[in-house]
């Protein structure tokens, strides 16, 4: 059992959870990823202050959805969750690994989806850690395999993408309709830390909108369309600025996202499976790929 006190986060706690989270994701990384794949990289600190920002404004927004677990006044562990128009959102979720097994993940969860106790719908990406999928299912979420494709673009595959322009926060409205369509929610504020972030693209024509946020390698970190075919074009879009010659990773695909794969076998990059798709009272939201933490 533990002797855990689980309480509120707070902004001086950020510090110490990111930590956590780095270490037992990496750890989680290491024991599960397929041998056949280059070794999982911790959190380089450069993205911590990402992570951080991220998190501190989920304390602005979901303070009831952010708990730490403290044992002799250290914090050892936490989770954040966000509410986005009825549905809730599980960001992080960490215990530091030499107190794992001990209950206080499960106090942790508890405490979290309280937050979410007047939402139908819930989502969230899960590691293939064995313990946190236990959890995860029985809390009375879907579990849906996900793949992720890496490897090195094939220029010469890459199709001329036309009538996709870059996004800016004026799209906001556009983003969260999409978003409404795709996944049932919007995003509301965090596109504004998406934006901060990411490079934005989007297509906005009468024969389908959609977007992409695209990270510094060209990989798309969220992507969702009204149809198949504009989400197609925001992949190649996204991967075409890739720097050639370089190794990126396109996560989070579901198999109800096949479209996604059948561009990367094009784009001549590799499958791999890699944890899940939590959901609860949906299904998995198409054609879209999931932000591994705001969904
Ligand atoms: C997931 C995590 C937060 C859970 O915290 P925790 O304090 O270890 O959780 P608990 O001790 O409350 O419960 C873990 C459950 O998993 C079970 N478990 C632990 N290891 C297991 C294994 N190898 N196989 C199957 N079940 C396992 C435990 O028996 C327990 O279930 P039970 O209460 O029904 O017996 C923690 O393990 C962790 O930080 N993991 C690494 C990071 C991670 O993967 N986070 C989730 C990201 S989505």
């Amino acid at each position: 059992m533990s002797d855990a006190i689980v309480r509120p986060m707070r902004e001086g706690d950020l510090a110490a959870f990111a930590e956590i989270t780095a270490t037992s994701y990496h750890e989680v990384e290491t024991r599960t990823a397929p041998r056949s794949w280059p070794d999982p990289v911790r959190r380089p600190a450069a993205r911590n202050g990402h992570w951080i920002r991220r998190t501190g404004q989920a304390l602005v927004t979901d303070p009831g959805g952010c708990w730490v677990a403290e044992v002799d006044g250290e914090v050892v562990g936490g989770a954040v969750s966000r509410v986005r128009e009825l549905m809730w959102i599980l960001a992080s979720f960490a215990v530091r690994p030499d107190l794992q097994g001990r209950g206080i993940g499960t106090q942790l969860m508890a405490a979290a989806m309280h937050h979410g106790r007047g939402c139908l719908r819930g989502m969230f990406a899960a590691s293939a850690d064995p313990g946190a999928v236990r959890r995860y299912r029985l809390a009375g979420f879907d579990l849906h395999p996900q793949m992720l494709l890496t490897g090195v673009v094939d220029r010469g595959e890459l199709p001329v993408v036309d009538r996709v322009r870059e996004g800016t926060a004026g799209d906001i409205d556009l983003l969260n309709s999409v978003d409404r369509r795709t996944r049932g929610a919007a995003h509301l504020s965090d596109h504004e830390l998406l934006l901060a972030q990411f490079r934005l693209v989007v297509t906005d024509h009468s024969t389908g909108s959609g977007y992409a946020y695209v990270d510094e390698d060209g990989a798309p970190t969220l992507l969702a369309a009204t149809n198949r075919r504009t989400a197609v074009k925001l992949l190649w879009e996204a991967i075409a600025s890739s720097a050639p010659g370089t190794e990126i990773s396109v996560h989070h695909i579901t198999t109800a996202n096949a479209w996604a794969l059948d561009v990367g076998l094009a784009a001549r990059m590799a499958i791999h499976t890699h944890g899940y798709l939590c959901v609860r009272q949906m299904k998995p939201p198409a054609p879209y790929l999931h932000h591994g933490s705001l969904l």
